[in-house]
Order: structure tokens, then sequence, then C-alpha cells
């Protein structure tokens, strides 16, 4: 019996020398000292030895159990360290090795423009408004004294969403929102979008934005008109900008003008910008139509104003050499990424 115990003993510090994962080492603990080990079962067969046999036979049992029982426990102890120092290594990090660069958004051009655009009248004292997309057919057009036979009111042109409804096709809409909503002196830009059934080509969107102006006041007058929008292109497109007044027709101004001003690219000689022209339309503008004023309830023996419309797109593709609206839309980040 005491030669069996021994060889327990022997061939657990032989295995424990092989093993390598905590799992193994329970394993041998299980088989040697758990309720079916070799030495549990050694230890239960006693009662059947000579009193002095059980004496010194139990002696030597609890000695091999008690060195088994401690060279486990090393064993799982250094393997325990083992495992941590090898997490450790796993998880080290290394100070020294670079940032990952952190990719920042950037404005879209088209946002770039309305800012830019914005700030200049602003400025000048403009205050921003802004009005839905989805508007009623009289903000759209008979407030704007463009009565039911207007040629703009055609199907073709504007998005009905019902009789009475539709997607504006213009920004003038925050004109009769705004004489319906505040009293003279007043002085504000609009930005926003619009949409008109256009096919897509590369001057043309079905969607685009516009930046409406509308300056109502006692004492209000075309070289008022003229002195504001000429000092915006000159802030807009430079110092040696000069613009230019053309007769037009809009049915919420009269007069009505459009506004051409100085090439920015060949200051007036000629260019592809241009075409050769030297000049460059950029917006429509006019004296606020005394049918429009009336909407407003606004006195119109007392009151005169000017407004102006531009187009964002059109600006903006002067501005960046944008030869092509529809790349405005397709939000390509190479050619978004220019206009950082
Ligand atoms: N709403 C016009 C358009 O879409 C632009 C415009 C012209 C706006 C003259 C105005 C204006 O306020 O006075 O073509």
């Amino acid at each position: 019996m005491q030669a069996q115990l021994n060889k327990i003993l022997e061939e657990a510090k032989a295995q424990l020398k092989e093993v390598s994962s905590l799992a193994q080492a329970d394993e041998i603990r299980v088989k040697v000292l758990g309720k079916k080990g070799k030495l549990t079962e050694i230890l239960r067969g006693m009662g059947k030895l000579s009193p002095e046999e059980r004496k010194t036979t139990g002696q030597i049992a609890n000695k091999v159990r008690a060195e088994i029982e401690q060279l486990l426990e090393s064993k799982f102890n250094e393997l325990k360290k083992a495992a941590k120092e090898a997490q450790f290594k796993l998880e080290k990090i290394d100070v020294t090795e670079p940032g990952k660069d952190i990719i920042l958004g950037v404005k879209h051009p088209l946002t770039i423009t309305i800012e830019e655009i914005s700030r200049v009248f602003m400025n000048m004292g403009f205050a921003i408004t802004e009005g839905p997309e989805v508007e009623t057919v009289f903000n759209n057009f008979d407030g704007l004294n463009a009565g039911p036979n207007h040629p703009a009111r055609d199907m073709t042109d504007t998005f009905y969403i019902t009789d009475d409804i539709l997607l504006r096709t213009q920004t003038s809409t925050v004109q009769v929102r705004t004489l319906l909503k505040e009293k003279p002196p007043i002085k504000v830009i609009a930005p926003g979008r619009c949409f008109r059934c256009d096919t897509p080509d590369a001057t043309h969107s079905p969607m685009f934005h516009q930046i409406e102006g509308l300056v109502v006041d006692e004492g209000i007058t075309m070289a008022d008109l003229k002195g504001t929008l000429d000092s915006f292109a000159k802030q807009l497109f430079g110092t040696s900008t000069k613009t230019k007044f053309r007769p037009h027709h809009f049915p919420f101004t009269e007069p009505s003008a459009e506004m051409d001003v100085s090439c920015f690219k060949c200051g007036g000689k000629g260019c592809k910008v241009c075409k050769g022209s030297g000049w460059i339309e950029i917006l429509g503008c006019g004296m606020v139509h005394p049918n429009v004023l009336k909407v407003g309830n606004i006195d119109t023996e007392k009151y005169t104003g000017f407004a102006f419309g531009m187009g964002v797109e059109r600006v903006a593709m002067l501005k960046y050499g944008v030869e092509d609206i529809r790349l405005f839309y397709e939000n390509d980040m190479r050619f978004i990424n220019q206009f950082k």
C-alpha cells in the first residue's frame, strides 16, 4: 500500500511537470484527490488494515496528500501568473505609435455660398428669415401679383400637390409671408430651397436654392435698390466689380430689372465665364408692386419697397468655376472636399 502511495506521488509529480493549462492541472487534482480519485480510494480502503499498519500508512498517506496539494497549489499559481502576463503583453499600449487622423466634415459649397451671401446682407442690417418649401398657391402666385393666367402657373413648371398646395417655385413666397406678419420697416433676406419641373442637365435641377431680399420703409427708392445691390456685388465679387441694371419684367415688381456684374474672371474683357460679353447676370430685382404691398395691408401712399432674388447655384457655379449643377447634389467627396 505504501508502495502504491509513493507511486501515486511520483506519477502526480511527473504529470504536473507536463501540465501547461489550468484545466489540465485541475484534471490531475480530480484524478488524485477527487471523490473517486486514486488517493481517496486508498484512504477509504484503510479500514481493512490492522491498527498499526493503519497508523503508519495513514501518516504516509497524509504526507503524500499534503505534498500533492502543495504541488498543485504552486502549479496553479504559476499558471495563473503566466496567464496574467500573457494578457498584459496582449493589452500593452504602444504610446509611441502615431495617432489616427480624425477626418472632419466640410461644408457643402452651397452652404458656404449661402453663408457668404447672408453675411454680406447681415452686415448691411438685414435680418434672416425663412419660409416653408410646401406652400400655398396664393403665397407663390396670387399674393405676388401673378394672376390666374400667368404662364408660371402652368402645370409644366410647378409641382402641384393639390389645387391649392405646391412646392414653392421661388423664395418670393417669403415676401408674402413677411408682409402679412410684419410691419415696416422691413429688411430681410430669405434663403431656401425651390422646386420646378425641370429635366436635370448641366444648368437645370428640379431642386435648387434661392436667396430672396425684401426692404419696405418710408421713402425707399430705386436708388436704395441700386446702392444696396451694388454694394453687395462689390463685397461678394471684389471692390472693382461694376454693376449694370437692365429693364426686365416680374409680376411682383414695378419697375423690374436684372442686375449684371462685370465678369470677375476677366474684369470685363470677355472670357469663357461671361461668354465673351464681359457681364454676368446675377439676380432679378425691382420696386415692390403696390398690389403685393396691399396683400400685407401696407399703406402704399406711405411705404415703398424693393425686392430681389438670386439663384445660389448660379452664384456658386460662377464663383467656383463649377460647370455642371448636378455635381452639387451627387455628394461625391472628391468634389465636396475641394471647398475646404
Ligand atoms: N422670384 C424670381 C425668380 O425666381 C426672382 C426675383 C426677381 C425675385 C425679382 C425678386 C425680384 O424678389 O424682385 O426668377
